[in-house]
């Protein structure tokens, strides 16, 4: 049977997954291919560190990326070190050395996917990335095989597992911010840096993948609107309860006649929906394509043997072509050259709003706040204040009917600087 050789940089949370899965599923991953698949050599910065699964006596464990990209006998050489430069350094080896690339890194191809691409187009080389976006979620396959054929009007979803379970914890067990992060960490979902899950940076790489094999358009990540968890407190998951929603952190684009629509936001979601019902470290993805309507993918965002899955899934999916037969389409649009997206402007951009001001409880406050709306043209559904002492900063929840994106920030401009206002508001998006 012949052997498909790997080249593991990196033997962490999911490298171990996908090591852990090939010990446990190999014989019948023969069956299916009639190759069998090998580790031949694993990369780490440390090599007294304890490791989460034994290597087989024949798997090298080095410090060395060169040697996986000066191995003749390594077929495909799996990226999952993270980070930018050394990372990008060894894909480029790895292809011009004529090697397959798999990678979990949307970090990395956000940033310099165009040019990856193109050096892998060039080389004639497979650089797939099912791992990178939404973890064990085939979503990647799915936009670029399944949906190819249909115009893709929406994605929207939940896509960073450490987010979306601090998020879980704060609302069904009061945890405290800080002890689910510590809990996320542990379980070997966060990035090495969690500023990018918290932060929404993760999921914005994610999309910027997303809005690629959707729509063939490149969304740079400078444009894309960020805003991620830190500012949702106990208090607005509060006030979302008894309003009906549950507050997620969701990445979503919309296309508008060639225009585009996208973000990663906190948003309050009305708890009857499937994407309130989304927990822990699962993600969930909703696409929207012309001809086969609502599409909803669900599953672990992120884990050792989740994101081992996808990696092993590309792995499988280019040792069925490695014979050069067939060449990889890894963008899914061939040799068409991504043009840039035309993004819509916040003036054009619609959304509903949770606001919640913190203010003095004195006369005149409610009909300040609301004369600011009116005179942005937003429109008030709903509005509560829970005020108790006259000196006390109280709460001011109003809930917007659908207004723009510049209305919205010119109102939380001009209340925040009214000398009432006791702190910024927070104010997210409702779905
Ligand atoms: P991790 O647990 O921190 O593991 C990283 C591994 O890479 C470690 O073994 C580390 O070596 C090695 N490494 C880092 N820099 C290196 C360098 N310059 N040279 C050699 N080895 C190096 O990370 P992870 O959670 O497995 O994530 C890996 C990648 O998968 C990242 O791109 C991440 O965004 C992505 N991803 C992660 C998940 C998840 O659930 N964790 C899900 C989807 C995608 P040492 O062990 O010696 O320190
Ligand atoms: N840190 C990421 C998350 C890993 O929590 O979703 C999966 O991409």
């Amino acid at each position: 049977m012949q052997i498909v050789k790997l080249g593991l940089a990196g033997f962490g949370t999911v490298g171990s997954g996908l090591a852990k899965i090939l010990a446990e599923n190999g014989d019948w991953l023969g069956k299916r291919l009639n190759k069998k698949i090998e580790i031949k050599t694993v990369v780490v910065r440390d090599l007294t560190k304890q490791r989460a699964v034994t290597l087989g006596s024949g798997t090298e464990l080095t410090t060395d990326l060169d040697r996986l990209t000066n191995d003749p006998e390594i077929d495909i050489i799996v990226e999952l070190m993270g980070g930018l430069e050394a990372a990008k350094t060894l894909i480029e080896k790895a292809l011009k050395a004529g090697k397959h690339v798999v990678t979990a890194n949307k970090h990395l191809l956000a940033e310099h996917g165009l040019e990856l691409f193109e050096l892998a187009r060039q080389n004639g080389r497979g650089l797939y990335y099912e791992a990178s976006c939404a973890g064990g979620i085939p979503i990647v396959q799915t936009l670029r095989e399944s949906l190819a054929g249909d115009r893709i009007e929406e994605i929207l979803g939940i896509m960073n597992g450490t987010a979306n379970y601090i998020l879980s914890e704060m609302t069904t067990k009061c945890m405290d911010f800080e002890t689910a992060l510590q809990q996320a960490k542990e379980l070997g979902y966060a990035e090495a840096d969690p500023t990018f899950d918290v932060e929404g940076f993760d999921t914005a790489h994610k999309l910027c993948v997303l809005i690629r094999i959707a729509y063939g358009v490149d969304y740079p990540l400078s444009q894309l609107p960020i805003q991620g968890i830190s500012g949702v407190t106990p208090l607005d998951i509060k006030f979302a309860r008894e309003f009906g929603y549950r507050i997620k952190l969701l990445a979503h684009v919309k296309e508008y006649d060639g225009r585009f629509e996208a973000g990663v936001h906190p948003a309050l979601v009305p708890y009857t929906y499937l994407l309130a019902r989304v927990g822990g470290n699962y993600n969930a993805v909703r696409v929207v394509g012309n001809a086969v309507g609502p599409v909803m993918l669900h599953g672990q965002g992120a884990g050792d043997t989740p994101t081992g899955s996808a990696v092993l899934a590309d792995i499988m999916s280019i040792a069925r072509i490695m014979d050069g037969a067939t060449a990889p389409d890894n963008t899914g649009f061939g040799d068409m050259p991504l043009q840039r997206a035309d993004i819509m402007p916040p003036e054009e951009t619609m959304s509903k709003y949770y606001f919640r001001f913190m203010v003095a409880d004195k006369t005149g406050v409610m009909a300040a706040v609301t004369r600011s709306m009116a005179d942005h043209g937003v429109s008030i559904a709903q509005a509560v204040q829970k005020g108790e002492k006259d000196t006390e900063a109280v709460p001011l929840v109003i809930i917007t009917h659908s207004t723009t994106t510049s209305a919205a920030e010119a109102v939380a401009r001009e209340i925040d600087a009214m000398d009432f206002s006791m702190e910024p508001c927070v104010r997210f998006r409702i779905l």
